[in-house]
Parts: C-alpha cells; sequence; structure tokens
C-alpha cells in the first residue's frame, strides 16, 4: 500500500529496453521501462499489452503478422497518453529520443513477445526504492 513515486523509479535506472517491476496485481505486473532507439517486430500470442508515456514521444509502430512492409502503419503516443497493444498484434516500439513508459501487462509477459534475441529479459527485476 506504498506509494511509488515515477520520478524515483525512473530515476533509480539507467538501461533502455530493461523493464523494471514496479507493483503486481491480479496476475498483471506494472513494469517501469526506458526506451531509445527501435525495438525487435514481435507479437504477444495471449496477451494485451499497455504502454503509457511518462515522458518522451512513442512512435508505436504496426504490420500484419506476414510482415508484409506495406501494411506497416504507426502511432504517436505522447506523455500522459496510452495504447493498447492487442494480443496477436506485430508491433515495434520505436523511441527516437529517450521514451519513459509505464508497461501493464500479465506478469507472464515477454518483453520480446515470440522473439528472442539479447533483449529479451526472461525475469526483470523488481522495481528499487
Ligand atoms: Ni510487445
Amino acid at each position: 500500500m506504498d506509494v511509488v513515486s515515477l520520478e524515483r523509479g525512473f530515476g533509480s535506472f539507467s538501461e533502455h529496453w530493461s523493464p523494471r517491476v514496479a507493483a503486481g496485481l491480479n496476475g498483471q505486473e506494472v513494469k517501469l521501462a526506458k526506451l531509445l532507439g527501435e525495438f525487435v517486430w514481435h507479437h504477444h500470442e495471449a496477451e494485451d499489452e499497455l504502454f503509457l508515456v511518462h515522458k518522451g514521444v512513442l512512435r508505436m509502430r504496426y504490420r500484419d503478422r506476414r510482415g508484409d512492409a506495406s501494411s506497416e502503419r504507426e502511432v504517436v503516443v505522447r506523455a500522459g497518453e496510452f495504447v493498447v497493444v492487442p494480443r496477436g498484434v506485430e508491433h515495434r516500439p520505436c523511441a527516437d529520443q529517450e521514451v519513459e513508459v509505464v508497461l501493464f501487462e500479465p506478469a507472464s509477459t515477454l518483453n520480446t513477445g515470440n522473439v528472442r534475441d539479447e533483449r529479451t529479459v526472461e525475469r526483470p527485476a523488481r522495481l528499487r526504492g
């Protein structure tokens, strides 16, 4: 029942694409993440993902599951705005400059979804402080 400060939370780490677990509830987790650059295209078979932008401008790119470039589209999410990426939808978060996001998703959700690469975080660290 402690208060969680986003300012303090985001101030406690600097790594990009390395989510920190801030809280858990009802099988879901609230994670804080810093993004910079382009992430890997991926989808989550069974989980919807919420991205709430705390700082910066997130470009969320979408495309169809075949990876057809002509199907690509993008939404821009600014501080104070959020987007829900539905399960099964191929997406790629992009941050031209550093973005701070609050993620809300099932605890089992892997950051890279169906893909495993060097940015896959199997067990996100707990936020400290
Ligand atoms: Ni995702």
